[in-house]
């Protein structure tokens, strides 16, 4: 097991833990501007902060985790900084798979991966298999991940299953619909969170966060810490939710 901080983790209340957190991990580029260093250092240190995080998940006995790491917009930085990125996607796969599994962590990818390199999908799905029979946090690394873009896939396999035969459009409901997105048979989105001071949702996982909580920090993700994560949890469990109906 990953060694934990108990005093910290006692602060939160079991009872009124979220199921399934997503997290923005936004500001690498700009924490690392600011001190003078390529926006690469900045990933690199997202990576440290992203361990941290999934750590402290793994002892809370988190239900889900879902980190967004490369959005279907992402192709769209400078060629020398995607591939950084999917070289640190290789990197952290291979060094941390084995202690990921050794700690329980079902790993999942959520998006498309087919444009990645041969060799990433390789790890990708090695990674999964490793960790398919696992029974702790379902963690979620969505890569080449957009959530209008997992909408359409999602309504595309639907009409697939129209034109078969397979259903009428009439079967179609939201728990058919749940079944085809990449996060099938998860539970929807309690707290999202986004570092970095931007308030926006940014195509993260439309469908499922249609109810979440959202907590924004100005701390960029590098310098997010499992005592922030901890504050925006307790802070989650103070929130009234309705769901849309009126409390009692
Ligand atoms: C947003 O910061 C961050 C990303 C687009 C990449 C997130 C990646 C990591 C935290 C690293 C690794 C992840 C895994 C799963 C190994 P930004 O670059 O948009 O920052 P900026 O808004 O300050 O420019």
């Amino acid at each position: 097991m990953w060694e934990s901080d108990a005093d910290l983790l006692a602060r939160v209340d079991k009872d009124k833990m979220p199921r399934h957190v997503a997290i923005i991990m936004d500001g690498n580029g700009r924490w690392a501007n600011c001190r003078g260093l390529l926006r690469s250092a900045g990933h690199t240190a997202g990576v440290k902060t992203l361990k941290k995080i999934l750590k402290t998940a793994v002892n809370l006995k988190l239900e889900a985790l879902t980190v967004y790491a490369f959005s279907t917009e992402n192709w769209k930085r400078p060629p020398s900084e995607v591939d950084f990125l999917m070289h640190l996607f290789s990197e952290y796969l291979e060094r941390e798979k084995l202690e990921m599994h050794a700690n329980n962590v079902r790993i999942k990818f959520l998006g498309r991966t087919e444009d990645f390199a041969p060799s990433l999908q390789k790890l990708i799905r090695d990674s999964v298999e490793l960790m398919k029979n696992n029974t702790g946090v379902k963690f979620n690394v969505a890569a080449d991940y957009g959530g209008q873009d997992e909408i359409i896939r999602a309504a595309q396999k639907l009409a697939c299953r129209v034109k078969r035969g397979e259903l009428s459009p009439e079967d179609i409901s939201a728990k058919l619909f749940e079944e085809e997105l990449d996060t099938a048979g998860q539970p929807p989105v309690d707290l999202m969170i986004r570092t970095s001071g931007d308030l926006r949702v940014s195509n993260f996982l439309l469908w499922q966060a249609a109810y979440a909580e959202f907590w924004f920090t100005d701390t960029p993700w590098p310098e997010f810490t499992p005592e922030e994560f901890i504050d925006a949890l307790i802070d989650f469990g103070k929130r009234s939710r309705r769901f849309g109906a009126l409390n009692n």
